[in-house]
């Protein structure tokens, strides 16, 4: 029987980020993975679909922006190939990368399906049916989360898919249909909708993106009608039938009336959900919740002491970069450093066309706190270098505290809404004010005016907008 001080079973953003760490300080490692090691994260999601969503977003700005720039380039044509190959090498390039890593920073890595059937043991069956037998003292449970299937919609790896096939598509279909007007239903919907695809978004609520700031999202909203696409809202798919030419006519029920819309795929994207059945867990006692979640601790401790649960199956947000986070503080703890988690906020970005990104309280929520708010925004359409990126949707957004002026919150849509929520990001864990924002020299011209300028507005201060 082999010893170790410590496995990491799963090999995602938070179980390799978890081995490399624990690997640095020391720890003897090992890290189980049944697939790849990445996850879901670099293997068919947050990486090859950034490729498509980029790869899309620059065959869009080709035709609509090139002309008005001056720039002539022919025909534009898009080859669902070729960019998949793209894809499959950036893939290969980064699982190769972590391997790499677990290896030089000490983790050992081995390939095959965990078993915890001890406090202290885990039996692993790798790919040829033989049994390695772990002793342990920490196990770090890091099995992420897996697609939601709809009943009436069982997928067929075709025509009926979920966000892995629909990253790996080689033909861009002619009508696509999203159930589940979330993240990855709008991301991956409007990466073909950009590509030619018909484009209609089936929603159960009566909002897209749920819990993210809704003028935030009338932007996205306006840009997938503008393009074409239809959106229903309160709106069920009940399920399909296949006509004889192949195509796929879905009901769908719209408050009580149902309508069918014919489509040629349609992608099913209503959410995860975690994997914690078949590891073993009730040998052990670990506690899951009704939803299928391992909660933990702020040390990411189970109710089981060595026994530890990460990311997605430790619960919402399901995002890669808490998962990360809280791999590195789960080494810190069993190295016996002291280490918690104690953010202020985990930033959100969504990769839309425009892209929404988010840090802290929407203005609902610190309303609901009983906070009296005060609102700066400036809009990407009065910014020089918007203007020259040809990219003027969107805004930012700083929520703040109406009495004291610390920002509570910002939420941005627009270009490089990803990158600039850093920003929003930091501001909330140091604490920040809106004059600090707003006192802060942003070079010019950058996007990044426009947070600042936000910050000036929430003082009534704003130089490049009228202050109401
Ligand atoms: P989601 O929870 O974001 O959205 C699912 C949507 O489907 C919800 O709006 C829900 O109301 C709707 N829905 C549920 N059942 C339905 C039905 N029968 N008919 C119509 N609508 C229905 O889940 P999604 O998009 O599948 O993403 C899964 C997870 O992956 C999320 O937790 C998300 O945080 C994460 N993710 C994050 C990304 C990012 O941060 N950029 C990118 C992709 C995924």
């Amino acid at each position: 029987m082999k010893t170790y001080d410590a496995i990491v079973i799963g090999g995602g953003p938070g179980g390799y980020v978890c081995a490399i760490r624990l690997g640095q300080l020391g720890v003897k490692t090992v890290c189980v993975e049944k697939e790849e090691v990445g996850g879901v994260c670099l293997n068919w999601g947050c990486i090859p679909s950034k490729a498509l969503i980029n790869a899309a977003h620059t065959y869009e700005k080709a035709h609509s922006s090139f002309a008005t720039m001056g720039i002539k380039v022919g025909k534009i044509e898009h080859d669902a190939n070729a960019m998949q190959d793209w894809k499959e090498d950036i893939v290969k390039k980064l699982t190769g990368g972590v391997r790499g890593l677990l290896k030089s920073n000490g983790a050992d890595l081995i390939m095959g399906t965990a078993t915890v059937v001890g406090k202290n043991r885990v039996d692993v069956t790798k790919a040829d049916g033989t049994v390695e037998q772990i002793e342990v003292k920490n196990i770090v449970l890091a099995t992420g989360s897996t697609t939601i299937e709809i009943p009436t919609f069982k997928f067929d790896g075709k025509q009926v898919i979920g966000a892995k096939e629909a990253v790996s598509l080689r033909e861009v279909p002619k009508r696509l249909l999203v159930i589940g007007g979330g993240v990855i239903g709008l991301e991956l919907g409007m990466v073909y909708q950009a590509f030619g695809a018909e484009l209609v978004v089936v929603e159960f609520l009566p909002n897209l993106l749920n819990g993210v700031d809704q003028d935030c999202v009338k932007v996205v909203e306006r840009k997938i009608t503008k393009r074409g696409g239809k959106i229903y809202k309160n709106a069920k798919a009940m399920g399909y039938d296949k006509l004889p030419d192949g195509s796929l006519a879905v009901k769908i029920d719209i408050e009580g009336k149902t309508e069918t819309i014919n489509t040629d795929v349609v992608l099913v994207a209503v959410g995860m959900r975690p994997n914690s059945r078949n590891l073993g867990l009730e040998n052990v006692g670990v506690h899951i919740d009704k939803r299928g979640f391992v909660p933990a601790d702020q040390f990411g401790r189970t109710n089981i002491p060595n026994i530890y649960s990460i990311g997605d199956l430790s619960g919402p947000p399901m995002l890669a970069h808490k998962a990360s986070k809280e791999g590195e503080i789960i080494a810190e703890v069993i190295a016996g450093h002291h280490a918690a988690k104690d953010w202020a906020c985990i930033p959100g970005a969504i990769f839309t066309d425009p892209e929404i990104a988010t840090a802290g309280l929407t203005e609902d929520e610190a309303k609901a706190k009983g906070i009296e708010v005060k609102v700066g925004k400036f809009p990407f359409a009065a910014l020089g270098k918007a203007m020259a990126m040809l990219e003027t949707d969107g805004f930012v957004k700083v929520v703040t505290d109406k009495n004291t002026k610390q920002v509570l919150g910002v939420h941005i849509v627009g270009p490089e809404a990803s990158t600039m929520i850093s920003e929003g990001a930091l501001a909330l864990e140091m604490s920040a004010f809106a004059e600090d924002l707003a006192l802060t020299i942003h070079p010019h011209p950058t996007l990044g005016e426009a947070f600042m300028e936000a910050g000036a507005h929430a003082l009534g201060a704003a130089i490049h907008i009228v202050n109401r």
